[in-house]
């Protein structure tokens, strides 16, 4: 996903801005450039190729500057289409994330007057800012004069030489303002200035702001507006590798504090009350007639696990969707159709959209996030927080297994309210969450051997992954953990659906991995497992159970977490695909064609 960073301050900018593109790099780009003002004149640096290929602009560059990295939508990923984009002066600069859904109109409207020079949509706005800076008016009217005329979304920042300060707007795509000592950061996120400041202030849409070097003003539908400013609770080293060779094994070791950050204060020891920071209500939880996941990728793996969760413990009904092809549909009347949008980002394009179809029609929604002040936690009428950090790594990892353990929270939220859930029940799925960070520890701690398991399979020519009820949603999640980061190709099943025609493909070289695990119907998937041992293929197998384990022809042994055991599973699985796509020379943390939040449908 593109990355927006800026700053005006008293530090050296050029510096500044270059940091934070490098700290933008994990959101995935093809390629970038930074635009510096001052002293009345604008310097360029664009780059086709990475942010390392830019110079450092010195500070009598100027004062104030904007970066971008660009994960192309419109027009190839070249030099000239690189933001920042400027005007037919090459006075006025500007860097944008989002789409400008009407910019070939606007296109056609001002090539009589203006030269145009790339093939995005994105060049439209600083020919537009010129036109109007041409009547006289100021650089922050200008662009609010601007951006009435733009449909779509977008996250702009624009400077210009003989126009003080940095002008920045947003709509439909996240934008905030970090405050430092020496200055005032803008970014599309906290990961570019973290380092320099943990305050912050999220604009909102509509939101124009004029950032000098001595204030910051908000304005929206042109009236002067206050914004608050908010302490991140995360810091540059939470940010930064802390000594792994890369942020994606980083984040799988940090999943044990992950998951007691996704917990604390959440459950107790004895009795079986969950504590959870919603505001829906007990009597819309038990009103509910049915749960509507929405979700993409990863997130909609962990929405296919809270729906074994919660049709297990809270009586209710659950259809899981991608977000995509997401329509509420059902006979029911929408608002009692509770819709939940599980986004560890809050900003996926095509998650938002499901939601706002939703929420149009009536349905009341809920956010299951990982991120603070997100655009899904400003538009659902109520939030979730997983807690898991910054992930930065563009697979998501820790995310998942806080997805899932804030699921079984809700899990045991909702079957309470409902008096779905036994007391039995409870205690079984409150021990499991409270174990889950311990069990999770215990597999990391044999990550030597799992990572031998991988070296051993690296070169097969493809891989499988079987599971049934809960150990499905750990196939499907650990096969596209595989593949998104190691680029072979790995399919995940139900477990019984491997005989109605995938085993066609089974082979000697194609292993099966197989979620042996309690909740996940163990001794129905290894009759499974025979089938494809009996093609010649190698099983790898993961078990809490020695006896469930013995049908694989490589197990990899697991501490019991009753109804969290399958998650357990995947820790392991992660660790599995971090090593062959390790062995293979993979740049994990930004694997080709992928971004870390896809902010466009
Ligand atoms: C998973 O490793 C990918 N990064 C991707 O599938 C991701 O899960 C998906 O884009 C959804 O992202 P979100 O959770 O931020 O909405």
């Amino acid at each position: 996903m593109c990355g927006i960073t800026g700053y005006i301050g008293t530090d050296p900018t050029g510096r500044i801005v270059h940091e934070g593109l490098q700290n933008l790099e994990y959101r995935g780009y093809d390629s970038a450039g930074i635009a510096l003002a001052g002293g009345g004149s604008l310097s360029v640096h664009k780059t086709g190729g990475e942010v390392g290929d830019l110079p450092v602009p010195s500070r009598e560059d100027g004062t104030r500057g904007i970066g971008h990295t660009r994960w192309s939508t419109h027009g190839e990923p070249t030099r000239e289409n690189a933001h920042p984009h400027t005007d037919c002066t090459g006075d006025v600069a500007v860097v944008h994330n989002g789409i400008i859904e009407n910019y070939a109109a606007l296109a056609d409207e001002l090539r009589a007057d203006h030269v145009f020079h790339s093939d995005t949509d994105t060049e439209v706005v600083p020919h537009l800012i010129e036109t109007h800076l041409a009547d006289g008016v100021s650089l922050l009217t200008a662009v609010q004069r601007t951006t009435e005329r733009l449909t779509g979304s977008y996250a702009l920042a624009i400077t210009a030489a003989g126009h003080d300060g940095i002008v920045v707007a947003r709509s439909d795509s996240p934008l905030l303002l970090g405050h430092g000592d020496t200055g005032t950061f803008v970014a599309s996120d906290a990961t570019a200035f973290i380092e320099h400041t943990n305050r912050v202030t999220y604009l909102r849409n509509g939101d124009i702001a004029h950032l000098t070097e001595t204030e910051w003003t908000v304005y929206n539908d042109g009236a002067r507006v206050s914004r608050d400013i908010e302490a991140l609770d995360w810091s540059a080293d939470a940010a930064g590798k802390s000594g792994y060779d890369h942020y994606m094994l980083k984040e799988i070791h940090e999943q044990p504090r992950a998951l007691r950050q996704a917990i604390s204060g959440r459950i107790s020891d004895l009795g079986t009350d969950v504590t959870l920071d919603m505001e829906l209500s007990t009597e819309t939880l038990q009103n509910v007639a049915e749960l509507q996941i929405v979700a993409c990728g990863t997130s909609y793996h962990a929405g296919l696990y809270a729906k074994e969760l919660l049709e297990t413990h809270a009586d209710l009904p659950v259809t899981v969707h991608v977000a995509s092809e997401y329509e509420l549909r059902g006979g029911r009347s929408p608002k009692d159709t509770l819709v939940v949008a599980i986004t560890q980002s809050g900003e996926t394009a095509d998650t938002l959209a499901a939601l706002r179809s939703a929420a149009q029609k009536g349905a009341p929604t809920l956010a299951l996030t990982n991120t603070l002040g997100s655009t899904v936690t400003r538009e659902a009428d109520d939030a979730l927080f997983i807690r898991a950090g910054p992930e930065i790594g563009v697979a998501a990892t820790k995310t998942f297994v806080s997805q899932v353990a804030t699921a079984a929270l809700l899990t045991m939220h909702i079957g309470r309210a409902r008096n779905a859930i036994s007391t039995s029940d409870a205690a079984a799925l409150r021990d499991a969450i409270r174990d889950l960070p311990g069990a999770v520890q215990q597999v990391l701690d044999q990550a030597p051997e799992i990572a031998s398991i991988a070296r051993e399979y690296a070169d097969s020519d493809a891989f499988f992954y079987v599971g049934r009820r809960a150990g499905r949603p750990v196939a499907l999640e650990s096969a596209l953990k595989l593949k998104e980061i190691s680029y072979d190709h790995a399919e995940g099943f139900s477990a019984g659906e491997l005989k109605h025609g995938p085993l066609a493909l089974v082979t000697d070289n194609t292993p099966v991995v197989a979620v042996l695990t309690e909740y996940a119907a163990p001794e129905r998937t290894a009759n499974n497992v025979k089938e494809v041992q009996s093609r010649g293929a190698d099983v790898i197998g993961l078990a809490s159970d020695a006896g469930t384990a013995r049908h694989a022809d490589v197990t990899i042994t697991l501490p019991a977490c009753g109804p969290l055991e399958p998650v357990v599973a995947n820790v392991a699985l992660q660790l599995f695909a971090y090593h062959i796509a390790n062995e293979k020379g993979r740049p994990i943390d930004k694997p080709r064609n992928l971004a870390k939040s896809v902010t466009v449908e």
